[in-house]
């Protein structure tokens, strides 16, 4: 099982739009996929919650065994929702934190699955530190705002440091999100990003885009969505995905 958090400390920059976008993607290829949603908004719960496992994240911390394959309805996608046991977390030391998620995920490994994508709440705390000590990727949404690039260099900081204790993380790069071509701050910004940062830019950017925003409020990835405006988003979010399972060395059973 390959693990794969999506994390930037900034919120609104489509971490869930893509974590959940990936899950569909991965499913539909045919790999067993569990979805851990870490952010205590619980948005990526609300978006997968037919899939939910009965399986709740505050338990990945708290030591005792997980089970999570009983659960599935849908065998092969399986939602470990977000509860409000992950409030606690902040009051638990990195150390412990850490340690509690790893044997959990351990455990987790033993259930079947091929991949694991890990949402993520919008700050550096403990949670997403603990999921990324477990993690073998990560993958950065970013916004092309002012805002959000400021706190670029804070969450590759952050990446780095977390790489000297768990040097098996691999920083997939940052994903350019809701990017609207028609704002030539967005092009500027573009432009600065990679000129700043050549390796971690993906090439493939996410538009800003209505139907994404329906499809994550529907349920459904946005290739299910019957609208013309919806075609291009939808490509957009595969070649995406191509890109980010070929780095992962992921290939359908
Ligand atoms: N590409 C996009 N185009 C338009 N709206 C988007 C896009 N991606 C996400 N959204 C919307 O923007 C908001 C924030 O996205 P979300 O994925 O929840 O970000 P985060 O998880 O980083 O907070 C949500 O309301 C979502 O529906
Ligand atoms: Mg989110």
């Amino acid at each position: 099982m390959k693990i794969l958090v999506i994390g930037n400390q900034k919120g609104g920059v489509g971490k869930t739009s893509t974590g959940v976008h990936l899950t569909f993607d991965s499913f539909e290829r045919g790999l067993k996929v569990v979805f851990i949603d870490l952010d205590t908004q619980g948005n990526g719960s609300h978006t997968l919650k037919k899939y939910a496992s009965g399986v709740f994240a505050s338990s990945f911390f708290n030591g005792g065994p997980v089970n999570v394959v009983n659960g599935a309805e849908t065998p092969g996608l399986a939602l470990i929702e977000s509860d409000s046991g992950l409030a606690n977390l902040e009051s638990m030391s990195l150390a412990e934190a850490g340690k509690a998620f790893r044997a959990a995920m351990d455990n987790l490994k033993q259930q079947g699955f091929d991949l694991c994508v890990i949402d993520t709440a919008p700050s550096l705390g403990v949670a997403l530190a603990a999921a990324l000590y477990s993690a073998d990727y990560v993958l950065s949404p970013i916004e092309l705002e002012a805002y959000s690039i400021q706190g670029i260099k804070k969450m590759n900081a952050a990446i780095a440091n977390v790489r000297r204790v768990n040097p098996k993380l691999k920083f997939l790069g940052m994903v350019p999100s809701k990017v609207d071509s028609r704002n030539p701050r967005h092009g500027r910004h573009l432009e600065q990003l990679q000129a700043a940062y050549p390796q971690l830019i993906i090439p493939t950017s996410i538009g800003l885009r209505s139907s994404i925003a329906d499809a994550l409020a529907s349920g459904v990835p946005v290739w299910e969505i019957k609208k013309t405006a919806a075609r291009k988003a939808a490509k957009e979010v595969r070649a995406l995905a191509d890109l980010v399972f070929k780095k992962m060395e992921i290939t359908a059973s």
